[in-house]
């Protein structure tokens, strides 16, 4: 025999019972995004490579090391999406959007590709909702972003949420904080990991993030971007904190959040779960006001956020049995009868709205009833000699009918009843 093939390394399959769940975690999110305006949009699973190396950034662990990328025969490189602002930015632009009362705000729900190394919740094709709203820098978008987020955490039952809080500001002024920091790290070089050392001039931002027992001793006397930023992205900042206090929002401000791309300035944001493991980011987000520049367009802010689905799921009060029963459609007749007039049967009762289910395991009479019983259907059809014999499951009374009165008689007992 041939070896049996299995699924890739970090990928899974979702079953029906799971597929419910999600549906549910999908209708969640129209719910609330599209009540706060968002309109779904859906953009291609593989882009130019150089859309990501450009907009995420060179120097990304995403970019550097994850993406799934491969030449066609026409030679283009092309890239899995890991990710979707940039694709969004790309497309707002590409048609038109731009030209459309202001901002303009889109969500999204589809599945995303980084060669990470596999664990609990940690995926290789992974899904995400995100939001984006596009062509506003006011912080009321920064901070509708975070609200809308936290919505869907509770909407999900997401226990022990917890949001981190930072400000970025222009790529300017971070250009002369990371000198200062290289200048530092390069100081204390003899007391960082041999990772951060190596990486100290391409993504100095990354020492925050070590647990290196010695890079986190240096990194708490560490100079801190807060402390140098423009007076008017720090004002911005305290107006989207305003809102988040408005709002009744608990957050931290943490100047050592760092997230995994290099689009961001001013607003940056991140939910972890205590219920997640090692993997505790559930949701995070961020502004990106130079992206549309990045990917050769005019100036356009932005903001938004993605939340993975899987962490969503593993992090909520979702009870995946409950989920697939409400999603379940009542059986009204299992047809188990013979030939093409059942078949024919099963359609008409189709045709007039009826869920109808096909016998198509040649099950005996005793076979049939037990599992139309089994699917809680409420109307059994055998065959017999001439007519075919309609059961009603619920008082198990039977009758001989011929098979064209078949559907007007179980549509007039539903009537009825
Ligand atoms: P991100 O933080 O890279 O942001 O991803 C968002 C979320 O996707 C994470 O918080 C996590 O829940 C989930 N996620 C990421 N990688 C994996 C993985 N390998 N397996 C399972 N889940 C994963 C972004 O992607 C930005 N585009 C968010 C954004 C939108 N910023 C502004 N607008």
């Amino acid at each position: 025999m041939a070896e049996r093939l299995q699924a890739p390394k970090g990928t899974y399959d979702v079953l029906p019972d799971q597929a419910a769940a999600r549906r549910l975690v999908e209708r969640s999110c129209e719910e609330i995004l599209g009540g706060a305006g968002f309109r779904r949009v859906e953009t291609p699973i593989f882009e130019h490579t150089e859309l990501f190396a450009r907009g995420v950034g060179d120097a990304t662990d995403i970019v550097s090391k994850e993406m799934y990328t491969f030449e066609d025969a026409g030679d283009r490189s092309l890239t899995l999406r890991p990710e979707g602002t940039a694709p969004i930015m790309r497309a707002y632009h590409e048609h038109g959007l731009h030209k459309e009362p202001q901002p303009v705000k889109l969500w999204y729900f589809g599945p995303f590709f980084r060669r990470e190394r596999p664990q609990a919740g940690r995926f290789r094709q992974f899904w995400q909702v995100g939001a984006e709203t596009i062509g506003s820098d006011d912080p009321s978008a920064d901070a509708e972003s975070i609200v809308l987020l936290q919505a869907i955490l509770s909407a999900l039952g997401v226990q022990g949420a917890r949001l981190r809080l930072a400000t970025l500001g222009t790529p300017e002024r971070r250009a002369g904080y990371r000198e200062l920091l290289v200048a530092y790290l390069r100081e204390h070089e003899d007391r960082l990991s041999d990772e951060v050392r190596s990486r100290i001039d391409q993504n100095p931002l990354r020492a925050f993030d070590a647990d290196h027992p010695g890079t986190r001793e240096v990194m708490a006397g560490a100079p801190l971007l807060i402390d140098h930023l423009d007076q008017e992205d720090l004002d911005h900042f305290a107006e989207v904190r305003e809102r988040l206090d408005a709002a009744g929002i608990a957050y931290e401000v943490d100047p050592t959040l760092v997230r995994g791309l290099d689009y961001y300035t001013r607003t940056l944001f991140e939910f972890t779960s205590d219920a997640l493991g090692a993997q505790s980011g559930v949701g995070g987000g961020g502004r990106y006001d130079r992206l549309a520049e990045q990917l050769g367009n005019k100036p356009t802010p932005g903001v938004g956020f993605a939340a993975g689905i899987e962490r969503l799921l593993l992090a909520g009060d979702i009870d995946p049995i409950v989920a697939a029963r409400a999603a379940e459609r009542p059986v009204d007749v299992y047809i188990a009868a013979d030939g093409a007039e059942a078949f024919a049967l099963a359609q008409q009762a189709r045709a007039a709205g009826l869920t109808a289910r096909l016998d198509l395991a040649g099950r005996s009479a005793k076979g049939a009833t037990k599992q139309a019983a089994r699917l809680g259907a409420r109307h059994l059809v055998l065959s017999s000699d001439t007519d075919m014999i309609l059961k009603d499951m619920e008082s198990t009374e039977e009758a001989a009918v011929a098979a064209g009165e078949i559907v007007s008689r179980i549509l007039r007992e539903r009537h009825a009843a």
